[in-house]
């Protein structure tokens, strides 16, 4: 697989010049040198400037485009296009446009208006995508391909009836029978059994509750239309241009698309990324380390941040000054080797005018957001030797994207539950003790990581908890909680005492659920484990839990089941499981975080502060220790004997170490350096 241009980090953003006269190109060019960019993704949306009818091509303006590029020294993250289809096709074929659930047919006039399951988008698509890669695939400037964009983002699913049809022929494929799907559905359920395949629908607007086996199916069919637009695009590149690594923008915490199975056909994986920047400052690292894990931990890209505000919220406040700063090095620390930006101009027409970019409306001297563009871009071109190194992690949180539209698809006994939140939990914690974590997946290798948690996995697909069990055998400790184990991959209940699949791992039975009516928090007593605290609260969720050979950690104090275990330890070959039966307060994830980190000999890189955290990565003989101040306040750091170059600033630093409001050391030392250990 082609890599990533090695030696930089990337540094730039989306750039639609076709929006501007060419006088501007100049301009802009003086100015991305001054910033010191090196990468702009371009003609995400030039369709409609790209080709007016079938077979005619307009590229006179895109060469000259990618000219100027080359001669800047700009690679091109080349877009295919295919992101907003142009009038003149839509007109030709009207039935492209999506249809939703309740049958309405969306319209053209803003973006992202295809059925992917649509003949005619698709055959544009390939259409335009070969005239494009042919005429651009020696051409200097070309670094990479950018794929559509944001596949999904507005319209994750089509309902119509070429839909229907694609469906029906995936559904073959999956099940090769009728008979197998009516088993798969579980369609002795309310008279739902289908006779022949052209009764079989995708999920419309229905009375009640849609069958659960056709939802999830429907699920995974539409996440597979669209990879397969993005794989027709992807063949026709890899056959002109081998060489060029390939990629499409992912979001984060997306639930419409299986982002693991897509990045197994991508090169590299890159990430658009807007948190709100206020209330509490909300950390962008769960996804970052998410983005790494799609890849198994392969350098990745930011493709879209903004430098200060979004339009799209209903209120859009801005990034603080450093704040945008702190988070790409954040970005980095957890191995992206590059920090792109939607956009480099501000429009000053159509729907995104007020959305913050690299070079505001104004003049670029006096601007917030260039001047920290500039500096940002200048400080990256010296990191150059950490592109490619690797994230050190040694603990891991299992996710499954399927697992996730399952949870959450209702008729359950609390239909508040979100998976997110149960990653969260854990996350929050591991990041406050700047552990380093990735997250694994049901085809991941578990043999490097001592700690393993499982929240919420209520599909358990075969071999899943087979693999989780072979972890804990081996030595590993799983932290596995509520609901887990309870149906296989077509959403059937797994028979034989909840939480089938784990009771022998877990050691215990759940008899059954007892879901509070409200939010109002319960105590959960600590009955043995020195480093958690007497009592915490719970809510949301609990468990009639029966030990068939766990110890009890904790119990519930409150309701019929008080007394009875809430929190488990089994040991299971050379390691152990455990199993929390309820929802905690977050002080219970974080204390019981450091028991186990004790246990298992975890330590962060350097011990720090409160409000830093500390990465490492590492590669090629040497090592990288990024120290992040997440907090708007100097804070003073002992290095405890380890000394290096901080490579920002080239200082030599032994001793201590000051970090500014939300500033940011990087300290290179020679691999095995004793006191980074
Ligand atoms: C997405 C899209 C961009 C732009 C930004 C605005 O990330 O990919 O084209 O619309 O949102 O935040």
């Amino acid at each position: 697989m082609p890599d990533l241009p090695s030696s930089h980090i990337l540094f730039g953003g989306d750039y639609n010049p076709e929006q501007w006269p060419e006088t501007v190109w100049k301009e802009d060019m003086l100015l991305m040198r001054e910033a010191g960019v090196n990468l702009v993704s371009i003609g995400i949306f030039s369709w409609a400037k790209l080709q007016s009818a079938p077979g005619v091509f307009h590229f006179e303006w895109m060469d000259r485009l990618m000219d100027l590029l080359a001669e800047n020294g700009i690679w091109a993250d080349l877009a295919t296009a295919t992101a907003s289809p142009p009038a003149w096709l839509t007109c030709r074929h009207p039935e492209m446009l999506p249809t939703l659930q309740n049958g309405t047919r969306l319209s053209i006039g803003s973006r992202q208006h295809y059925n992917p399951s649509s003949r005619a988008y698709r055959e544009a698509c390939a259409e335009l995508v070969r005239a494009l890669a042919l005429r651009y695939k020696d051409h200097p400037a070309l670094a990479m391909w950018h794929i559509n964009n944001e596949y999904a983002c507005h319209v994750p699913a089509d309902y119509g009836d070429e839909t229907a049809a694609a469906f029906r022929e995936w559904l073959r494929d999956r099940h090769g029978s009728l008979e197998k799907l009516n088993e798969s559905w579980g369609t002795a359920f309310w008279s739902q059994h289908y006779h022949e395949w052209e009764e079989v629908l995708p999920p419309r607007a229905t009375p009640t509750f849609a069958n659960p086996g056709q939802c999830l199916d429907f699920q995974r069919f539409c996440s597979d239309a669209l990879l397969e637009c993005c794989l027709i695009e992807a063949r026709i590149l890899r056959e002109i241009t081998p060489s060029k690594p390939i990629t499409t923008n992912f979001m984060e915490w997306f639930k419409p698309l299986d982002y693991r199975k897509w990045a197994q056909c991508l090169d590299f994986t890159c990430l658009d990324i807007y948190p709100q920047p206020t209330g509490p400052v909300q950390t962008p690292v769960k996804s970052f380390d998410m983005t790494r894990s799609w890849s198994d931990g392969k350098p990745w890209v930011i493709m879209e941040q903004v430098t200060t505000h979004v339009n799209w919220r209903q209120r859009n406040p801005t990034k603080p000054p450093g704040l945008m700063r702190l988070w790409s090095y954040q970005a980095i620390a957890h191995g992206a080797d590059g920090i792109c930006y939607f956009q480099w101009r501000q429009a000053r027409a159509g729907a995104e005018k007020f959305h913050g970019s690299m070079v505001g409306h104004g003049e670029p001297s006096s601007q917030r957001c260039y001047q920290e563009t500039k500096a940002l871009g200048n400080e990256l071109k010296g990191l150059g030797r950490i592109a490619g190194t690797t994230f050190h992690a040694e603990a891991a949180i299992f996710f499954d994207q399927e697992n996730w539209w399952a949870l959450e698809q209702g008729s359950k006994p609390n239909n508040d539950l979100t998976y997110v939140r149960g990653v969260e939990n854990f996350h929050n914690a591991l990041h406050a003790l700047s552990i380093g974590t990735d997250f694994v997946f049901e085809d991941s290798d578990l043999s490097k990581y001592k700690l393993l948690f499982v929240p919420c996995l209520y599909m358990a697909k075969p071999g899943v908890a087979e693999k989780i069990g072979a972890f804990v055998e081996a030595g590993g400790t799983a932290v596995i909680t509520y609901f887990s184990g309870i149906v296989d991959g077509n959403d059937h209940i797994h028979l034989g005492g909840y939480p089938a699949p784990f009771r022998s791992l877990l050691g215990l039975s759940v008899e059954e659920w007892a879901v509070p009516q409200d939010d109002l928090p319960f105590k959960v007593s600590v009955t043995r484990q020195p480093g958690l605290a007497a009592s915490y609260n719970a809510s949301f969720w609990a468990e009639v839990i029966r030990s068939e050979g766990a110890e009890t950690m904790a119990t519930f104090s409150e309701g019929y089941y008080a007394g009875l275990p809430a929190v488990t330890r089994h040991a299971f070959g050379k390691g152990c499981a455990w199993y929390l039966g309820t929802e905690f307060e977050q002080a219970f994830y974080d204390d019981l975080l450091k028991v186990l980190a004790r246990d298992t000999g975890l330590t962060p890189p350097l011990a720090v502060p409160a409000g830093v955290e500390v990465t490492r990565r590492t590669g090629a003989g040497k090592e990288f220790l990024f120290l992040l101040n997440q907090r708007n306040e100097a804070q003073s750091i002992d290095l405890n004997g380890l000394s290096g170059t901080e490579i920002l600033t080239g200082r030599q630093i032994a001793c201590s170490l000051e970090l500014a409001p939300w500033g940011v050391a990087i300290i290179e030392t020679a691999v095995g350096s004793e006191s980074i250990e």
